[in-house]
């Protein structure tokens, strides 16, 4: 077979590649670059294209579509969520996601991203925090430790300096995978046999569980004033994770409303509750935390331009790291009308 053109190639980063990456750069150092470029575009957040992401429901789960694109660049991803995959050896959660080129619409990047969104979820949950949380938080609680707490663990220590974890799982098992994973990270870290004992004490609460369910992982009496609520699992239609008395004492930070609103902790509310966007926050638009006794909360589900960042932040470490495949995806005839012609002459080419 003759070698693809140019014009055919895609780059690739395979889950091999991407764990090299991360590895390469640092897992710490990853989440603070790449919280940087999150925060950048949300800084920017009026020139983006805007949707709530298109879901398709089914009874086990979610599979969603994510794009976005802010005039030079397209971004999408492919996700789900299925809690009960977990139990049959599966992810809850797998992403893969594209890059592409505005102006001819060539994809720029193919990339895994499941690890890239444990990734980009906690370096914005951090980035949320740092304009939310008690200023020197250093005690956290994770509620839920499968695939995504390690990950939110480590993103509030690099971003915030939070170094005492009060871990929960139904599953004591997932507390102590990640307390072991953490053991070398520098954390002070206690495993907790209940949801009230986890939140004894600490400056925020990250809830990262899965259900498919209105779930209640905190209940009002759980929630102290002048806490942080990092709600990241609630990210569905009839699957959340506060009670809503909690919400009605909160003030409430989140992504993109029209999706919060359908998929967040807020799907609770009226629709018109106050809500302020994180974007309005970065901008100076709007103030994040007023007083030491507000409780604020991040109804977090996960918006397009995240991924979009994390995309842009791949592709710009590809030149550096060599760390991608060369992926012949695009048909490129020599005479971009004779594309049949090219099949007529690959069918006279000799057999591999
Ligand atoms: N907001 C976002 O941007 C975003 C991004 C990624 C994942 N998520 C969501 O985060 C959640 C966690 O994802 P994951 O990949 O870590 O899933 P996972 O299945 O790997 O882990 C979930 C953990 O929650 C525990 N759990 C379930 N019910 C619980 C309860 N009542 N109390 C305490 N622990 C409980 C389970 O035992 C498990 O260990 C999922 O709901 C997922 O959809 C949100």
């Amino acid at each position: 077979m003759t070698q693809p053109s140019r014009l055919a190639i895609v780059p690739f980063v395979s889950v091999d590649r991407m764990m090299k990456l991360v590895l390469a750069i640092g897992v710490e150092r990853f989440l603070t670059e790449l919280a940087a470029y999150i925060e950048e575009d949300f800084r920017r957040w009026e020139l983006f294209d805007k949707t709530p992401r298109i879901a398709s429901h089914s009874h086990d789960g979610v599979i969603e579509l994510m794009p976005t694109s802010d005039g030079k660049m397209y971004g999408f991803k492919y996700v789900n969520g299925h809690p009960k995959n977990m139990r049959e050896g599966r992810q809850t959660v797998t992403a893969f996601g594209v890059l592409a080129d505005v102006g001819s619409g060539y994809p720029m990047l193919l990339t895994e991203m499941t690890i890239l969104t444990a990734l980009r979820t906690a370096a914005t949950s951090a980035v949320a925090a740092k304009y939310l949380a008690p200023k020197g938080s250093q005690a956290m609680a994770i509620i839920g430790n499968g695939a995504q707490s390690e990950f939110q663990a480590i993103a509030f220590k690099a971003l915030l300096g939070v170094d005492k974890l009060r871990l929960y799982d139904i599953d004591r098992s997932a507390s102590e995978k990640c307390a072991r994973n953490l053991a070398a990270k520098g954390f002070d870290i206690t495993i907790c046999s209940t949801g009230q004992d986890a939140v004894e004490g600490v400056d925020i609460i990250t809830t990262v569980t899965a259900d498919k369910q209105y779930a209640t992982i905190l209940t009002d009496n759980m929630v102290g004033s002048g806490v942080h609520i990092n709600a990241v699992g609630g990210d569905c239609p009839g699957k959340t994770e506060l009670h809503r008395d909690i919400l009605l004492r909160s003030d409430i930070f989140v992504e993109f409303p029209p999706q919060t609103r359908i998929e967040g902790e807020i799907q609770q509310l009226d629709a018109d509750h106050p809500v302020t966007e994180l974007w309005q926050v970065m901008t100076g638009k709007a103030q994040g935390r007023k007083t030491k006794e507000q409780i604020t909360l991040f109804d977090s589900v996960g918006f397009a331009t995240e991924d979009f960042s994390a995309l842009r932040y791949v592709r710009d470490q590809l030149q550096a790291t060599g760390l991608y495949e060369e992926l012949d995806l695009l048909a490129d005839p020599d005479e971009p009308r004779d594309l049949f012609g090219m099949l007529l002459r690959a069918a006279m080419q000799p057999a591999a």
